[in-house]
């Protein structure tokens, strides 16, 4: 939600042809611009003064913008891309905002829940506002501070010293970036509840709101903790808390590299992450266990000796990271016996959960961002509960704020809605419940080994999946006219059901609702009528048979009623045949890994549908991949 880009390079006064400051930031906005897409805008120091441009809509926009009217060429920039949440998405709300007569611009990722108190007080000085932002009103203040508490004093701190009054009176969540004409080799920064990333280059430094906003310079960056304000200038990284306190962040490598970012030959980021789901599996299972089949989550650190008194499992999350949740649960309380509720984030700290010390939290997320599962870990951990997090951002929030990490490694992904991120953290969730099992002693190790061989021949079978859709292909753009389309599920299809819908709805914009089969004759059957489809996850026939007949039962009863039926089933299920109008076949695999093959052709098919009415699959309407604010 937002992204921030900041760049401070070589003040010998040579502008190096490939990193003049308005270039890096350009970059760093389009790796970063899944984040948010309101508008666009950057602003650099150049000749004693602040030149900036923004603009509403995409980050063409802006370049577009920038082509008639270009910025001087510069060694010290900032840049930021919109997610609306203060004012609509217009060029006047864009960011940056400038204050302090136009000397100072700042961007910022987050909310000021104090703005209102604050523009009022400033206001009452004079200030004279131009949009209808929280932001401006940040700025305004930190303009305030340094112009007229500081009288524009640069030995002390200046910007620095001045960020930190601000921050001390700002409440809320955020992210700033500022940089003032008085300090023309210095980008400031200050964090509390928004990410923020510090990238160590050579002679040249960094500031983004995740790795990806400088990865084409350094994979050296540098974590930052809560309430801290962070100051680059090409030379030089330092941190402070806010109110001046000296503070140290960690430094790490980033493991990816700028390739695996980009699209690599195919049309959107979200089909070429729906391709990398074999290798995202792949990944995540490695080095997991030894070569007797024995789980080795070294990672974990959490003493075994408390794990095994654990008597309640919490799964938290939000959207897409929510139903890998609860495919965890299905193989959780079969695999450990111990009772695991799934949550979504949001809801789970404003009704008084019963959380102890014997309460195993798992929070899941992609980007290890999202407040609302911040919020609800940290709650969690208020409340005494051992906390893991599984997670696909290396040094992001919500891993660092829990008690221990089982990273997924799908890879950095772009496309707002998740694909590889999900396959992977339903891979983690089953490591994670074989993990607890073998520690408890649930279940026989011969059987451990059998499920992680089967988990081994997973990517194979994605593989086969992704090799044999064209007539799915087909079938999505010939319904690309459809107004609903409706997802059954039973078991752990249930959850692939709500995933399948949620991918419609988040890039296709079409109405669609996934639905327990079970659930089917309590209410949602009054929606079928002539004509309408409905997408079906069928167990497999070899798990429990009353289940697979339950299931052809539905499908039974939706067609008299006139639905048109595409069912997902195992290869080898020929009865099923009889009773779908397209069966799309997955390889054979034990039932509760089904997810990891069925969600497949369901993400294939929300994917060549929204592609076929020209809908840019990337970046859908109003969404934003990273949610940093409540
Ligand atoms: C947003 C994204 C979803 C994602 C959800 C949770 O809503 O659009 O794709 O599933 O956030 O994100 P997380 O990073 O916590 O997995």
């Amino acid at each position: 939600m937002c992204g921030i880009v900041g760049y401070v390079g070589n003040s010998s006064g040579r502008v190096n042809a490939g990193h003049n400051a308005l270039d890096v930031v350009l970059e760093g906005l389009r790796r970063l611009e899944y984040r948010g897409y309101d508008s666009a805008g950057v602003a650099v120091v150049a000749d004693g003064r602040i030149s900036s441009r923004k603009k509403s809509g995409k980050l063409s926009n802006l370049l577009d913008e920038l082509e008639g009217s270009p910025l001087p060429d510069s060694l010290t920039g900032i840049g930021h891309t919109r997610w609306a949440t203060h004012g609509g998405p217009t060029d006047r709300n864009a960011h940056p905002h400038l204050a302090d007569d136009g000397r100072l611009a700042v961007i910022h990722n987050g909310i000021i829940e104090n703005f209102a108190e604050l523009k009022q007080q400033l206001l009452a000085k004079g200030v004279v506002f131009a949009s209808e932002t929280d932001t401006e009103v940040a700025a305004a203040l930190l303009g305030d501070i340094f112009r007229n508490q500081l009288k524009g004093n640069t030995a002390d701190g200046g910007l620095a010293k001045a960020m930190q009054l601000a921050c001390q009176r700002l409440q809320g969540a955020f992210t700033l970036l500022a940089v003032h004409a008085d300090q023309p080799d210095v980008v400031v920064a200050a964090r509390r509840n928004s990410p923020l990333v510090v990238g160590l280059g050579e002679g040249e430094n960094f500031l983004g709101s995740d790795v990806s906003g400088f990865i084409d310079y350094t994979r050296k960056a540098i974590e930052l903790g809560q309430d801290q304000i962070v100051t680059i200038t090409a030379g030089s990284v330092e941190i402070t808390d806010f109110f001046g306190a000296p503070a140290v962040g960690k430094e790490y490598t980033v493991d990816w590299d700028p390739a695996s970012a980009e699209k690599g030959g195919f049309s959107s980021f979200m089909e070429k992450e729906i391709h990398d789901q074999p290798d995202a599996v792949a990944q995540t299972l490695l080095g997991r266990s030894d070569l007797n089949g024995r789980l080795t989550l070294d990672e974990l650190r959490i003493d075994p000796q408390l794990l095994k008194k654990v008597d309640k499992i919490i799964v938290l999350a939000c959207g897409t990271a929510a139903y890998a949740g609860l495919v965890a649960k299905y193989a959780i309380e079969n695999w450990c016996r111990i009772p695991t509720e799934v949550e979504l984030a949001h809801e789970f700290r404003y009704r008084d959960p019963i959380v102890d010390s014997n309460t195993l939290v798992v929070s899941i997320s992609q980007s290890g961002e999202t407040m609302d599962t911040l919020m609800a870990v940290r709650y969690a951990r208020e409340q005494g509960a051992i906390t893991v997090s599984i997670c696909n951002t290396n040094g992001s929030t919500i891993p660092r704020e829990s008690d221990a990490v089982l990273y997924t490694h799908a890879g950095p992904e772009i496309a707002v809605a998740s694909t590889k991120a999900f396959l992977a953290q339903i891979t983690a969730a089953y490591l994670l419940g074989l993990y607890l099992a073998q520690l408890r002693g649930n279940i026989f190790s011969g059987q451990i080994k059998d499920v992680l061989a089967d988990l081994g021949k997973i990517p194979a079978k994605i593989q086969k999946i992704l090799d044999s859709a064209t007539e799915l292909r087909e079938l999505a753009r010939s319904m690309k006219d459809e107004k609903s389309v409706l997802f059954l599920g039973r078991h752990v299809g249930f959850p692939v059901a709500l995933e399948g819908a949620l991918k419609l709805k988040e890039i296709a914009y079409l109405h669609a609702e996934g639905f327990a089969a079970g659930e089917l004759k309590h209410g949602p059957i009054a929606l079928i009528d002539e004509g309408q489809p409905v997408f079906v996850v069928v167990p497999s026939p070899r798990g429990r048979e009353s289940l697979h007949s339950k299931v052809v039962s539905n499908i039974q009863e939706i067609r008299a009623r006139g639905a048109r039926t595409m069912v997902i089933a195992e290869e080898g299920d020929e009865a099923v045949r009889n009773y779908a109008e397209h069966v799309f076949y997955v390889p054979e695999t034990p039932p509760l890994l089904m997810p990891l093959l069925t969600t497949v052709p369901l993400q294939i098919f929300a994917c060549e549908l929204a592609a076929a009415k020209g809908y840019d699959v990337d970046q859908p309407r109003n969404l934003a991949k990273s949610v940093t604010v409540e």
